[in-house]
């Protein structure tokens, strides 16, 4: 299959874009490019999932950390940061990160930057550009935008690193959590689709409390090291970028941060950013609240029929020594 192109480039020749089941192998593969190997360092925000530290474990590199403000923004000047030979700058939900104390930090110490856009695929910064490709190698984690077994890509952004980036592995995934198709389908019969999904999620939830006592999946200290799943992409993730009207998502996304906004700000809860910026495509809605505030905002996302979820997974490195703020963000995740 042809791979599909995530956006329009600037690449005369090679594609520069590869594809993937996670994110995490698309920041293996960005690392590298990066010359990150054995003994070498990866600098990275604190706040942050813990499987992002397994391509950094996989490639025998350690990981060295930079602190974030309450706004998500990157805290201290990068004259202050210990080196390394690669640094990653999020886009925390989907909102553009300013990307000046990385520019500033890769001119004194020649790292590499990545610009981790998991979580913002269809979104831009206010000048309009594209998240991912702000900076020479952008993640993307293509299912948490759309509804998909699995997919996420590397776009390489500066046409000297072309050479080093691998071939497109087969697109012959069978998908990483392929309930998202069952569910996908599900959603999109007409009328009653949205209330299957709620019921079907409370069975899957039902289920897996009956088996491990908990609703939500436990937090494995081996996500640090591996990843346990296969690499390549799901055999339909082309299919699915294919079909995705954009804009329409895009819009979708921005109308129901307006919605979740103006409820919260009714309830009293805290959101992460003071303004949906120009262009944005949220993730979802981040907000800090008291867990009267979090049970109104749940009624909300089960009535908009999304997901309420805490995020994100601490390392464990970090999970103890963390400032309270980064213990209390909640987020309506706006996948449909
Ligand atoms: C900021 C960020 N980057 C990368 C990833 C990795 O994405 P994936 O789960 O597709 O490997 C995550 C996942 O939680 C994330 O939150």
């Amino acid at each position: 299959m042809a791979a599909p192109r995530l956006f329009p480039t600037h690449s005369a020749g090679k594609e520069p874009a590869r594809y993937y089941s996670l994110a995490r192998y698309a920041l293996l593969d960005a690392l590298r490019l990066s010359g990150v190997g054995q003994g070498r360092r990866v600098l990275l925000p604190s706040f942050i999932c813990r499987d992002l530290l397994a391509p950094i474990a996989m490639l025998g590199a350690t990981p060295c950390w930079y602190e974030v403000t309450a706004g998500l923004t990157a805290a201290g000047s990068p004259d202050t940061w210990p080196e390394a030979d690669a640094v990653l700058a999020v886009n925390y939900f989907g909102f553009p990160q300013d990307l000046s104390p990385f520019v500033d930090y890769a001119t004194r110490t020649g790292a590499g930057i990545v610009e981790d856009n998991a979580h913002g695929y269809l979104s831009r910064d206010t000048k309009g550009r594209w998240l991912g490709t702000r900076t020479p190698l952008g993640l993307f984690s293509l299912r948490k935008t759309l509804r998909i077994p699995d997919g996420a890509a590397l776009l390489v952004n500066d046409d000297t690193l072309l050479i080093g980036l691998p071939e497109q592995l087969p697109f012959a995934g069978s998908g990483v959590n392929p309930a998202q198709a069952l569910k996908a389908s599900l959603r999109r019969i007409p009328l009653i689709g949205s209330g299957l999904l709620r019921i079907a999620t409370v069975l899957a939830r039902a289920v897996r409390k009956q088996k491990t006592g908990s609703e939500i999946p436990f937090s494995d200290p081996l996500s640090e090291t591996q990843i346990l799943s296969s690499p390549n992409p799901w055999a339909g993730l082309g299919k699915a970028l294919t079909h995705c009207d954009g804009a329409a998502e895009i819009a979708r996304r921005r109308e129901a941060y307006s919605r979740c906004a103006l409820e919260g700000e009714r309830c009293g809860v805290a959101p992460v950013f003071s303004t949906l910026p120009d262009y944005c495509a949220p993730y979802g809605y981040p907000f800090r609240s008291s867990l009267s505030g979090r049970a109104a905002m749940q009624r909300l996302a089960d009535r908009m029929g999304f997901d309420l979820v805490t995020w994100p997974d601490l390392p464990e490195a970090v999970r103890t020594k963390a400032p309270e703020y980064y213990h209390n963000v909640y987020l309506i995740n706006f996948l449909w």
